[in-house]
Formats: C-alpha cells, sequence, structure tokens
C-alpha cells in the first residue's frame, strides 16, 4: 500500500514527509494554482523536502497529445528525481500515454470515473490509474465499490497498471480502498491525520503514562 501526499502545500509536505511512510506527493493544477507561487519554484521547493528518490506527480496542462509529451519530458528532466506526468484520460491522453510509455517516463491517468476508463488506460501503457473516490461518492456512484471493480479487472487482465485511488474525504472512503486491494491512496494532510486518529489510542496511551506517573513519578526509561 503506498500512501502519497495530495497537496502541493510545502508545510503539509514538510509535516508528513517527516511522520508519515510518504512514497511522495501528487498535485494537479488546481493544487498548484491554490499555492500562488511560481510553478518551478513551488516543484523545487517540494523535491527539496522529499528528495530524489521519492515520487513527484504533476499533471499537463496541455490538451493535444505532442505537446503532452514535450510537458511531461520537461518536467521529467527539470523535477529533479523520480517523477511522474498526470495525464487526463481523453483520446489525446491515451495516445500521449503510449509515446511516453516508449520513451520510458511514467504515466498516471488521473480523472477516472469508471472501471472502463481505468482499463483502457493501462491497456494505453499507464503506470497508475487514479479514480475519484470521493467524487463519485458524490454523486452516490459507490467510489470505493468503482476502486473494487477496476482492481478485479487488473487481476483479470494482468496489466502492469496500479490503482492510486484519489479524491477522499474520509478516512473510512481510505480503509474501503485498501480493503478493495487498491495499490495506494493519495490524501490531503487532514485525511492522513484522520487514518491514524483514534479516541480509544488516546485514552490507552493516558492510561500508560497515569499508571507509569503512579509508581516512577517524572522518571523516564532514560533515567533508571
Ligand atoms: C487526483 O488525481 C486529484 O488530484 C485529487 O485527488 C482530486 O481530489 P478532489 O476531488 O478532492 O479535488
Amino acid at each position: 500500500m503506498l500512501y502519497f501526499l495530495d497537496t502541493a502545500n510545502v508545510e503539509d509536505i514538510r509535516h508528513c514527509n517527516e511522520f508519515y511512510p510518504l512514497s511522495g506527493v501528487t498535485t494537479n493544477p488546481s493544487i498548484i494554482a491554490r499555492e500562488k507561487k511560481d510553478f518551478w519554484t513551488l516543484i523545487r521547493e517540494i523535491r527539496e523536502i522529499i528528495g530524489p528518490n521519492k515520487l513527484l506527480f504533476a499533471q499537463t496542462v496541455q490538451s493535444k497529445a505532442e505537446k503532452m509529451v514535450e510537458e511531461a519530458k520537461l518536467l521529467n528532466e527539470r523535477s529533479g528525481g523520480e517523477f511522474c506526468i498526470k495525464i487526463p484520460i481523453s483520446e489525446e491522453g491515451l495516445k500521449a500515454a503510449s509515446i511516453l510509455k516508449k520513451q520510458g517516463i511514467h504515466v498516471l491517468m488521473t480523472a477516472i470515473f469508471t472501471p472502463a476508463q481505468a482499463l483502457i488506460a493501462a491497456k494505453s501503457g499507464a503506470d497508475y490509474v487514479a479514480p475519484y473516490v470521493n467524487r463519485l461518492d458524490n454523486i452516490i456512484a459507490d467510489g470505493t465499490n468503482v476502486v473494487a471493480e477496476i482492481v478485479k479487472q487488473f487481476e483479470t487482465y494482468p496489466l502492469p497498471c496500479q490503482v492510486l485511488a484519489a479524491s477522499f474525504q474520509t478516512a473510512e472512503q481510505v480503509h474501503k480502498c485498501a480493503a478493495a486491494g487498491c495499490h495506494g491512496v493519495t490524501v490531503s494532510a487532514d485525511i492522513l491525520k484522520a487514518v491514524i486518529n483514534y479516541p480509544m489510542t488516546d485514552s490507552a496511551v493516558l492510561h500508560f503514562d497515569a499508571d507509569w506517573k503512579s509508581v516512577y513519578g517524572d522518571k523516564t526509561i532514560l533515567d533508571f
């Protein structure tokens, strides 16, 4: 199971990269625009935090395959480490994916809403597909079930494509995607924190602390 952080906010990236087992950072044009910074400066800042070995995803803003390929190559050269281009699914996007596959550039096909879209993206050479779980849930279309169907399809037709589920509003959605066997999720810092948050854990830790202090006061194991 891979965890990616779906943000371009450097404070969130710095925090989550320190405390969570992140495999990298995903962005899209909306996420980048939210930070209101120079594009390359932001890419450099993110790379400095995550280092060269973690995957950085950025999305093309082109609509023609040849231009998508050009942007992907530039980003791949200048991103400073492991990189994957995000391309929204379309005819032009499928064409770009198959060209980039031959050139050894990783592709994530994004804005996936159906298992049929995911299958054809994988067949065109995408290394990852990103189904949008919460946006499907918002139209009562069962996002986690779509993820489960995509996972099953990739088992039926063995294709070297991973399901990187995206668009989350709850920790429950993340849990259900993991139970469905998706290969990874990309989530905000808030959702990542919600995944480990559990009130009974807090009360268990308070109890351990009180029991210890009742006998040893403020001494820690390092003081013995
Ligand atoms: C994934 O590729 C998208 O960048 C993202 O996860 C969409 O999330 P949203 O529906 O919360 O905008």
